[in-house]
């Protein structure tokens, strides 16, 4: 079986102040409206006979939200807690030495948790199963609509003979600047990298012992010393963790490893709601182009997002903007800056 391996351990600070420290994004409700969490949609995507129990990697301080969000949708899976975060490389090598301990040929479908997808994406996914267990590290790469610098590019290298529906990778770049963004775009040979990712977990641990053997001895160090908490959750030893790598699998492994290849999404509509611009561009607009969530009122206003979580909020004669107001922090911002609340919850946490 498949062992979905979903990673949930980010901060979301682009949503801010939605999005917090205690709270993040992916543990919220996609609709904002209590339904499913982006969290329990990713586990609920990845069921049926294909798939076995998720592995769950995120930080031990939200093991009790993703023991209670599973049990909320009546699924069961290992949870492993980060004593701190150290991004996804040593996240996904974590699940890969666990995965191992009871299965020696663990295939692990690596899944972010912070995307809204629909389309059957399950099909793709284990049409691409026997190229896993043949040793390909399966990156899934999404066609590309403009030149964002908050992804990574995945450059088609040409579709293999033997693998029906793979591609190899010409190149695999991370967060690009805009002008590189710009010339993927425009070379139609390039993907988004959606961070989605099928591997054998054999191999992962391959590839860290070649590239980053520092990373291996202190995540398998971190985990031979795991403790467990109250919820059962497998916490790794924080001195061992602490000394892993603190960068991305792309970063850390794909940029290098000779074994990824590439596998498009056609007919997939995907989207990584990571700023609020994004938010505002799959929601539902009322004419003027205006989204609003909650108690809101709004005259000669356009084109913007307006979420209230429990108080009234009135806008007037503004165009694209950003208003995000919650008990205890008020978000106001032009549309077209979505990106730069990240730097906001920088300076906040230096100032604390
Ligand atoms: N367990 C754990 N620990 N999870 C983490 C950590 C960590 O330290 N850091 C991030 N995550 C989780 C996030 O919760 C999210 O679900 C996923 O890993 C990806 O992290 P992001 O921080 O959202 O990455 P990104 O969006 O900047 O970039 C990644 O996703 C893009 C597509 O959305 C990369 O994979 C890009 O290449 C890709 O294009
Ligand atoms: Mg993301």
């Amino acid at each position: 079986a498949i062992r979905p391996t979903v990673l949930c351990g980010g901060m979301g600070s682009r949503l801010w102040p939605m999005s917090r420290v205690e709270q993040p994004k992916q543990f919220q409700s996609v609709n904002g409206r209590g339904g499913a969490t982006f969290f329990q949609e990713t586990v609920q995507r990845h069921t049926g006979k294909e798939f076995g129990d998720p592995i769950v990697v995120t930080n031990a301080r939200q093991t009790a939200i993703v023991k209670r969000q599973l049990r909320d949708i009546q699924k069961t899976g290992q949870i492993i807690g980060e004593p701190m975060g150290r991004n996804t490389g040593p996240a996904v090598l974590a699940a890969a030495l666990y995965s191992l301990r009871d299965d020696r040929d663990a295939k692990l479908l690596v899944l972010p948790s912070d995307h809204i997808i629909s389309g059957d994406i399950n099909t793709i996914i284990t049409a691409m199963l026997p190229a896993a267990e043949a040793g390909q590290i399966i990156t899934f790469g999404v066609i590309p609509t403009y030149a964002e610098t908050g992804y990574g590019y995945i450059t088609d290298g040409g579709a293999y003979d033997h693998f029906s529906g793979l591609h190899r990778v010409l190149r695999f770049v991370e967060k690009p600047p805009a002008e590189v963004a710009l010339k993927m775009l425009e070379d139609g040979q390039s993907y988004w990298a959606s961070g989605i990712s099928m591997l054998r977990a054999d191999l992962l641990v391959e590839e860290f012992a070649k590239f980053d053997p520092q990373t291996l001895a202190a995540v398998s160090d971190a985990l031979a010393h795991a403790s467990e908490d109250q919820l059962g959750a497998s916490v790794l030893e924080e001195n061992a963790f602490g000394k892993a790598a603190n960068e991305p699998t792309e970063r850390l492994i794909f940029e290098r490893s000779e074994h990824i290849s590439l596998a498009p999404l056609p007919g997939i509509d995907w989207n990584d709601v990571g700023a609020w611009n994004s938010v505002h561009s799959i929601s539902d607009q009322k004419e003027n182009g205006n989204v609003t969530f909650g108690d809101v009122v709004t005259h000669d206003t356009a084109n913007s997002l307006i979420r209230s979580e429990d108080r009234l909020v009135a806008v007037i004669g503004l165009d694209d903007v950003i208003v995000v107001d919650t008990p205890d922090a008020l978000l106001l911002a032009n549309r077209e800056r979505s990106q730069d609340v990240k730097l906001v919850v920088e300076q906040l946490k230096k100032n604390k």
